[in-house]
């Protein structure tokens, strides 16, 4: 269950609905369903889900309507219209603003985004291998293309621009800003030399501009360690072990290109605390791995699953036929190979030498009231350890969102226990009133999220399309209820409804250059066609500088 989701008493909100709709979205190739065919999902006699565009009852302004057209600001101007700034440009974002920007017909929506280019984890995560996941961008491109959208890339929010600033040009705020930490073991020699986080390596490989110095030490030896079973620590066995020919024609970058092509690595071990019915990657991801050319998978221990897999649910029933049946060759027989290790916890790592060499981990067993072949069963520690020798290894336990500077200002406190912006599960963002991971409903006007910052940082694009729509969905809930916006003042909204045009002198004055949809595309256009020259698809630009630069050019 949700962390939240015990705690709504909710004051405008239409679980059934909400659910309803998450639930009937349809997902073709990471696009959703055409606004029609949801539509026609839809509940006809109910506002939170009719088709028609939400109108907010009328309200009184306090200040003259000012905006104006120009690079940024794109959008007819509309007092009465709803203006939302959206604070990243992930899948989160970008769903969330489709599906307002569909429901409510004037709403206008201003996102900003850190980096230059637009897409979060679908530029910056995906694997380069998986190009059909990133087709979501089309859907993303056609939202840009809206009079109603305006782009504001290279504006860190909270650093560039203060979340006070922002507030009183908008009536609602939606944070999506996903998780840009990642989780740590807690564990003595965690940031030796030698040791990396995947969501660097991830970052690295994808061109993420801020660890593209990142060096990782792939001819260190010849085996590698994943500490973690998602499916993350599968993107980096994958990469790791996929031949350089194969990757050359993605978008991975021409420096990991490079570097992956001098590597010394030949077997990558992945090691969970629990065991394989427990593992968090999904079969897909597993499968891949096994029709590698001349990679062996070493086979897994038979105990460890039941007599007959053929009674375990659905997913791990699938997942046991493909680890069970593994790869024809073995590894003794292979240049390349993967192992996944079960029921060891990591306790520490080494480096007598000043360069990591080995890992100590403690071997786990299930709790005594734990079912083994139940996807929650719980571990408890033995007294028994092992180390294993390598000298590369990568942390791949989860990401972690932080709290955006300025966030309690607004009457925000961030749940860095639970690594979410306390809310509601659809989407408003609450106040707990007994501390972090103990909260109570009170709804803070005007402020909602989606995304890996609402739920936590799990879930594939299609889960965050999901999740993205049911916030747009309640923000126009809220919209149409009447109820208190940002700046609602005793049913007089004080918003000066300007938007970008009231933050963004403040934020050039600090020296940003701030970039608009049509600059990402001259950027976009650059990569392609740095890519067409090598024979792939973009070779991205891997400073923020040279991204820049473009635009000058
Ligand atoms: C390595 C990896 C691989 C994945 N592969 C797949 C896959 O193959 N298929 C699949 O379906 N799912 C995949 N996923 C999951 C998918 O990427 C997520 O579900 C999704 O990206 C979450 O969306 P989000 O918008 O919440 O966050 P993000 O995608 O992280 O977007 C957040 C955006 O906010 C911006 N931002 C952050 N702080 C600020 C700020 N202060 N001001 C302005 N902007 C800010 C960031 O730059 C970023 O652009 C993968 C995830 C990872 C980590
Ligand atoms: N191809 C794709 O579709 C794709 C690719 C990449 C990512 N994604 C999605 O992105 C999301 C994030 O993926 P992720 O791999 O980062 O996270 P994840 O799915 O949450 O997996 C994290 C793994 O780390 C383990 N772990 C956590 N803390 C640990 C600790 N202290 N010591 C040892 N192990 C620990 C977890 O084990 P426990 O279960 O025991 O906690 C789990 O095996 C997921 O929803 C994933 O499906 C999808």
């Amino acid at each position: 269950m949700h962390p939240t989701q015990r705690l709504l008493e909710a004051p405008y909100t239409c679980a059934s609905c909400v659910r309803r709709i998450a639930t009937a979205s349809i997902v073709r190739n990471g696009r959703p369903a055409p606004v029609q065919a949801l539509r026609s999902l839809e509940n006809p006699r109910h506002d939170s889900t009719t088709s028609r565009p939400f109108t907010r009852p009328p309200r009184r302004f306090t200040t003259p309507a000012r905006l104006t057209r120009n690079a940024y600001s794109t959008a007819a101007a509309s007092r009465k219209g709803l203006r939302v700034a959206v604070i990243g440009s992930g899948p989160a974002g970008f769903y969330t603003a489709y599906r307002l920007i569909n429901k409510i017909h004037d709403a206008v929506i201003d996102m900003y985004e850190q980096l230059p280019v637009p897409y979060g984890l679908v530029r910056f995560g995906v694997a380069p291998d998986h190009p059909d996941v990133k087709k979501c961008q089309d859907t993303f491109e056609e939202l840009a293309l809206s009079p109603r959208f305006n782009y504001i890339g290279n504006v860190r929010v909270g650093h560039d621009v203060a979340l006070s600033q922002l507030k009183p040009h908008y009536d609602a705020i939606l944070f999506s800003y996903g998780a840009s930490e990642d989780r740590k073991l807690g564990i003595p020699g965690e940031d030796l030399p030698g040791v990396f986080s995947a969501r660097e390596f991830v970052g690295w490989y994808n061109g993420l501009p801020q660890f593209q110095g990142l060096q990782p030490q792939l001819q260190a030896g010849e085996q590698a360690v994943v500490i973690g079973q998602g499916n993350v620590a599968l993107d980096v066995v994958r990469m790791l072990l996929t031949p350089v020919d194969t990757l050359k024609s993605t978008d991975i970058t021409e420096q990991a290109i490079q570097t992956l092509s001098e590597s010394k690595v030949r077997s990558v071990r992945v090691v969970g605390r629990r065991g394989p019915l427990q593992a968090a990657f999904t079969v897909k991801e597993a499968r891949e791995l096994m029709h590698i050319p001349s990679v062996a998978f070493e086979p897994i221990d038979r105990t460890l699953y039941p007599p007959e897999i053929k009674k375990l649910p659905r997913i791990q029933k699938r997942i046991g036929e493909v680890l069970l049946k593994g790869t024809p060759d073995t590894p003794q027989d292979s240049p390349k190979s993967w192992a996944l290790d079960f029921l060891k916890a990591p306790k520490s790592m080494a480096a007598p030498s000043g360069h990591l060499s080995s890992i100590t981990f403690t071997k786990q067993q299930f709790a005594p009231d734990a079912d083994p072949f139940d996807h929650s069963a719980r571990v408890v520690p033995t007294d028994e350890e092992v180390t294993m020798d390598t000298s590369l290894a990568f942390r791949s336990v989860g990401y972690k969102s932080t709290a955006l500077p300025g966030l309690m200002e607004l009457g925000v406190p961030f749940d860095s226990k639970l690594g979410i912006i306390p809310n509601d599960v659809h989407g408003r963002i609450i106040t707990p009133s007994s501390g972090p991971g103990n909260l109570t409903a009170g709804h803070v006007h005007g402020l909602y999220c989606a995304g890996w910052v609402k739920r936590g940082p799990t879930g594939v694009i299609a889960s965050t399309m999901n999740d993205a729509f049911s916030s747009a969905d309640i923000i126009a809930q809220d919209w149409a209820a009447g109820v208190p916006f940002l700046n609602d003042v005793h049913g007089v909204s004080e918003s000066t409804g300007l938007g970008w045009d009231g933050v963004k002198e403040g934020v050039m004055s600090k020296g940003v250059r701030p970039l608009s949809w049509a600059d990402w595309k001259i950027i976009d256009k650059a990569e392609r066609a740095r890519g067409k020259e090598k024979g792939k698809e973009r070779e991205k630009f891997p400073s923020v500088e040279e991204m820049l630069s473009v635009l000058d050019a």
